[in-house]
């Protein structure tokens, strides 16, 4: 957290730095891949969080157009940029918050899996500088497949000796943005009024969503039920294909992954009662990671939700996404450790 400071203005004139107030609530962030199709959002919604004193901007391409852009939005955030790996240093140094959009997305046809050969070592890659610039930072990991990129992040983590489970999260924020849109859609209530956990993963089947737990409570026919699992499970594919070949979902993925990062940056400061869902290091299920319902803290995630009631068919939904989410962690696990 920042304070303000003497600095020099553009015309070399000594003036009282009043940018990025808020004392001890002013957190530096870092965006790895800010220059693209999430990046970019993401950068633009970072800099509108008064939360946010310092905002790093950091890609291997086109980050100094980006940086340019978003640092005359008249907002408090200090926008910098860093460009190439030879920056990746420089750019998180002192990070309280690093958010991971850097990767390629799928296109018709490809599941989440198919990006681990080109997303797992741009992951380790990026985890490397972390573990050595800002290790005592939150990660927030969007790369895909998710639910191999946080095992490859904490095998890295625990190599370097700094990994820390609470400060580690895969962010399946979409997953429940999209659970609330289609609920709401079916019950006829405002999006903002409705509250879905969705658990597992971030993939296929492995992404489960408790629809016996919706808030406020309701009931759902059979034929609901059907639908909305279905389309939740497949809200990234209706993207993919609707995008027809020009990459996933960055809009949506930009406000979740804002939902979340505020969240997390609002644990940090201390308020209470923060609960998110995210794919963290848990002892939910016999998995080593899983996503749930977590509570954010000052020290990342303070605690992890355990599953609460299930009924039959969340029960089966269970038992697949568990077996698939098997073979993804071991895969990200193996990937470092080969
Ligand atoms: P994109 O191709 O538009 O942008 C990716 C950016 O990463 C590019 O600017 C690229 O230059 C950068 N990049 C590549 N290698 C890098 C490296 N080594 N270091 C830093 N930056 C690097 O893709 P996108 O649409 O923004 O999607 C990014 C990732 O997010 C994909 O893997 C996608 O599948 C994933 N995603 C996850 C979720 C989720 O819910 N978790 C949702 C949507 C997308
Ligand atoms: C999503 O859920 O939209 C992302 O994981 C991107 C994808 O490949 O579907």
């Amino acid at each position: 957290p920042s304070n303000n400071s003497q600095t020099v203005g553009p015309l070399g004139l000594e003036r009282r730095d009043c940018r990025a107030k808020g004392g001890s609530a002013g957190f530096k962030v870092a965006i790895l891949g800010a220059a693209g199709g999430i990046g970019q959002p993401l950068a633009m919604l970072m800099k509108m969080n008064p939360l946010v004193s310092v905002l790093h901007l950091y890609d291997v391409v086109n980050t100094p157009g980006v940086t340019a852009d978003i640092s005359h939005m008249d907002t408090g955030a200090v926008v910098r940029g860093f460009l190439g790996q030879q920056q990746l240093e420089e750019a998180l140094i002192g990070m309280d918050l690093v958010i991971i959009p850097a990767g390629v997305p799928r296109k018709p046809g490809m599941t989440r899996d198919d990006l681990f050969n080109i997303n797992a070592g741009i992951v380790k890659t990026l985890c490397e500088g972390i573990a050595k610039c800002c290790p005592k930072a939150i990660v927030n990991l969007i790369s895909n497949p998710v639910n191999s990129t946080v095992p490859i992040a904490a095998e890295v983590f625990k190599k370097a000796g700094t990994f820390d489970p609470k400060r580690l999260l895969g962010i399946t924020m979409l997953d429940v943005v999209r659970a609330n849109t289609f609920v709401a859609e079916v019950l006829g209530l405002e999006p903002r009024e409705v509250d879905v956990p969705v658990v597992g993963g971030h993939a296929g089947v492995t992404i489960l969503p408790l629809l016996s737990q919706v808030k406020p409570p309701c009931s759902f026919t059979p034929k609901e039920i059907d639908y909305l699992t279905d389309r939740i499970q497949n809200g990234g594919t209706e993207v993919v294909e609707a995008k027809a070949g020009a990459g996933s979902a960055t809009l949506s993925m930009a406000y979740a992954a804002v939902k979340f990062a505020d969240a997390c940056l609002r644990g940090l400061r201390g308020d209470a009662g923060i609960v998110e869902c995210a794919y963290v290091a848990s002892h939910v299920t016999e998995l080593p990671f899983f996503a749930s319902k977590v509570r954010l803290g000052r020290s990342g995630v303070e605690e992890i939700h355990p599953l609460g009631l299930l009924n039959e068919y969340e029960r089966v939904g269970l038992e697949k996404a568990k077996k698939e989410l098997a073979v993804s962690i071991q895969k990200g696990v193996s990937f470092v450790n080969k």
